[in-house]
Order: structure tokens, then sequence, then C-alpha cells
């Protein structure tokens, strides 16, 4: 592992991380920093209007190297072709909607977008601005071209946003690009397809159970430790479909079902288990759910209300009981006390193949981190996967279901991709 956590692809790796001109620009420090403790070199490229947000001073501090804005630069006569194919990989946080329509209609305006255009590395555009903006088909349509053309966008984060509007168009934190860089440079490395021919169903998040037309209890699951499997199964070659009460983005091979409740987590399941070769249940279906939510906002004049819950389904177990031959299932377990007596117990009682249990009270691990530290049960074996980024967590994992499934089909998976009768 390298030092800052993640599978280290940016170590030694030439990255041209490319800034637009919005107010999240200012992040581009952070990010750099971060990109030069992974190991990587890092060459800074800023539109003209990005230096109104951000000093390039301090991004060729950050980078030890001269912050390139202008097309016409007399020390390097063609930057704009130098850079891009001295790139292993080109970032651009923030992604303004003038720099992707830019990309997407090959518009090289200036030296960021002409050095897009002329990189054959792996890009990945990061979109930050205002919810309107995001939301608008022109965005959409742009973003949906680059992602056909094999761009890698990493969606927005919900948020508050400059001026003091909430919603979606914030740039996600640093932590998360460096995630989406090292998965689009494994992906250009070719990496192993050892999943390719399976299927693959993932829950992730907290269910949310209404109490009234306003209100619903859930839990603190941020859905992404679910979501880094999803992914990095998609990149090892399954198919995979993610069942998720928090915005994903899809992906090649990466289908994206969005649901609220237990329920609905259930009929999703229910209805793409069968075909799934590994299903992991890695979202935080919640225990219980109010009996009768009101259809209408509970009013305080009206009083305490009395909330009567009743069970939800247990998708886990259920799955466990009607489980075919050949089929892995991985379950998680969130504890605050004996994490393996706990997930030894729930591996049993629910028919799971694999229980990956983690301690959430703990500093650093389980819900809304980036880092986890989990041990992962099968029926004879124990595997302590120290604190890492959910994204290893999510390769190692993906190892030990893997591991199941030859042993319960005999053989190479591949070869035994078709469903079983
Ligand atoms: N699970 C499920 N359906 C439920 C509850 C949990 O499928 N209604 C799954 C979770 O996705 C997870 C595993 O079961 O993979 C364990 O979840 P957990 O909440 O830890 O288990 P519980 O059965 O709720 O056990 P307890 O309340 O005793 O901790």
């Amino acid at each position: 592992m390298d030092p800052a956590g993640g599978p280290g692809h940016l170590r030694s790796a030439t990255v041209v991380l490319g800034v637009a001109g919005g107010i999240a620009a200012y992040k581009a420090a952070e990010l750099t920093r971060r990109l030069v403790e992974a190991g990587a070199h890092v060459c800074p490229v800023l539109t003209e209007s990005a230096e109104r947000f951000i000093g390039a001073a301090t991004l060729s501090a950050l980078a030890s190297e001269p912050v390139r804005t202008s097309l016409f630069d007399e020390r390097e006569p063609i930057p704009h072709t130098s850079l891009g194919q001295r790139a292993d990989l080109v970032i651009v946080a923030p992604a303004t909607a003038r720099v992707i329509a830019a990309y997407a209609a090959g518009l090289s305006s200036d030296l960021l977008v002409a050095t897009l255009l002329a990189t054959r590395a792996p890009v990945l555009v990061c979109p930050a601005m205002h919810t309107e903006m995001w939301e608008h088909p022109a965005v959409r349509d742009n973003l949906a071209t680059l992602r056909r053309r094999g761009v890698h966008v990493l969606e927005p984060d919900t948020g508050r946003l400059a001026g003091g509007d909430v919603g979606p168009g914030r740039l996600p934190d640093a932590a998360r690009i460096l995630e989406a860089a090292e998965a689009a440079l494994a992906a250009a490395a070719g990496r192993r397809q050892d999943l390719a021919g399976l299927r693959l169903l993932v829950t992730a998040g907290g269910t949310r159970e209404p109490v009234d037309a306003v209100r619903y209890l859930s839990n603190r699951s941020s859905g992404k430790q679910g979501r880094a499997i999803a992914a990095a199964a998609a990149e090892r070659g399954a198919e995979v479909v993610l069942v998720s009460t928090v915005p994903a983005e899809p992906g090649p091979r990466l289908e994206v079902v969005p649901v609220e409740t237990a329920e609905e987590m259930a009929a999703a399941v229910a209805a793409r288990a069968e075909s799934a070769d590994i299903v992991v249940m890695a979202a935080a279906v919640a225990d219980f759910r109010p009996k009768a939510p009101a259809a209408v906002k509970l009013k305080k004049r009206d009083g305490v209300p009395e909330i009567v819950l009743e069970p939800t389904p247990d998708i886990l177990a259920g799955l466990g009981a009607a489980k075919r031959a050949g089929q892995v299932l991985v379950g998680f377990a969130a504890e605050t006390g004996d994490v393996v007596g706990e997930a030894r117990r729930k591996l049993q009682s629910k028919g799971a193949d694999l229980l990956v249990g983690n301690d959430v009270s703990a500093h650093e691990v389980g819900f809304g981190w980036d880092t986890n530290a989990v041990t992962i049960l099968s029926r004879t074996a124990a595997v302590e996967v120290p604190l890492s980024s959910k994204r290893e967590i999510a390769e190692a994992v993906l190892d030990a279901a893997l591991l199941e499934l030859r042993a319960a089909r005999g053989g190479p998976p591949g070869r035994q991709g078709e469903p079983q009768t």
C-alpha cells in the first residue's frame, strides 16, 4: 500500500491537473498536495478564469512545477501537445460547464481543452457548479457524450454551494478524487479481469423508513463501502447491479438502481438475485420501520406521536434460505462490541458464505470514513484486513468472494459464469 492509502497507481505517474474557473478552484491546492503525497508528478494547467480564484504561485509551489495557462508559451512552443503526450492521467477539477462543453465539442479554445484533445491518457473530469447548471440538459448531454467516449466522470457531491444554496454541484473531497484517479489509472493499465463473465449484485447505503410525509428513520451508513465494491467489481470485468439508497455513478458494466426503503431494496434484490453469481449485502438495512407512516406531515399541535414499529424483511436471510448451488452470499456486520463473535453468529444464522465485520465505534473505521478495517469470515477462515482505503477493502472482499465461488464450483469462475441449473 502506498503512504496515501491508495493502491499505488499514482506513484510516479505524471498527472496533468486542469483547473477551471469555478469557486471550487481553491480546492485544487489540497488536491495537488494529496496527489504529490501519493507520489504523482503534478503539472497544473489553469484556465484564465481559474486564476481569478486561485493563485498560480500556490499550485506551482505545491507541485514544484510551473503552472501553465497559455497556449502561447515562449519556453515551450507547443505546450498543448507536449503536456498531453507526457501525461499518464489528466484530471479536471473543478470542471466548469464551459470546459465540459468545449471538451465535448472539440473546441480547443485554451490550453486546458487543447491538452484534453491532444492526450491519449485516461481523463477524469470532476464537475462542480451550481445545481441549476449541473441539472441543465446541455451539461447532462455533454457529460453523456464524454462518458460514451470513455472519459471518467466523478459525480459532484450534494452540499452547500457558493452563495449559500444547498444541492448537488459540490466538488467531492480530495480523497474521493484520488480514489477515482487510482481507478482510472488501474482501468487504463488493463488490470486483471478476473470477474469477467460473472454477475454481481451489490447493495449500499442505509435505508430510509418513512415516519410521515417528511420524516424518516435511518442510520449513519454513507454507502461508500458498497459503492467501492460495485466500482471495483465492474473494473474487474463483472456485470454489476448496484442497488443503492445513496447517489452512485453508473459506468461501463455498472447499473445503478436507486431505492429508499428496506422493502424497495428487498424487491429490487429479489428481482435480480436469481441470476447473480455473487450478492454483496453491504447496505445497512433498517431492522424496523414505522407500521403506519402518516401520508401527511405530523403536526406538533397534535402532540408527541406514538410510533409503532414493525420488522422489515431480512433480505440477506431470505437470500440465504433460497440460495442456489454455486452462488456466493456476502453479508456485512457493523458492530460496536464483539465484532468477530457477532459476525460469526450472522454468518450462520443468515446462511451467508462470507460475513465482513467491522467495528463502527473505532476511529477512521466504517460509517462515513474513507477508510475501513475489517475481518472477513468464511465458514472455515478469518482474514483480517487492517486499516485501508474502502477501495482496498473492496478488492479484498471481492478476492474472498471469488475464492468462495471457485470452491463452490470447483474450477475457475470465468468458465462458470452462466447461471447454474
Ligand atoms: N440485512 C438484511 N436485511 C435486514 C437487516 C440486515 O439484508 N433487514 C443484512 C445487512 O445488509 C448485512 C447483514 O444483514 O449484510 C447484517 O446486518 P445487521 O444489521 O448487522 O444484522 P441484524 O440482522 O440487524 O443483526 P443485529 O440487529 O442483531 O445486529
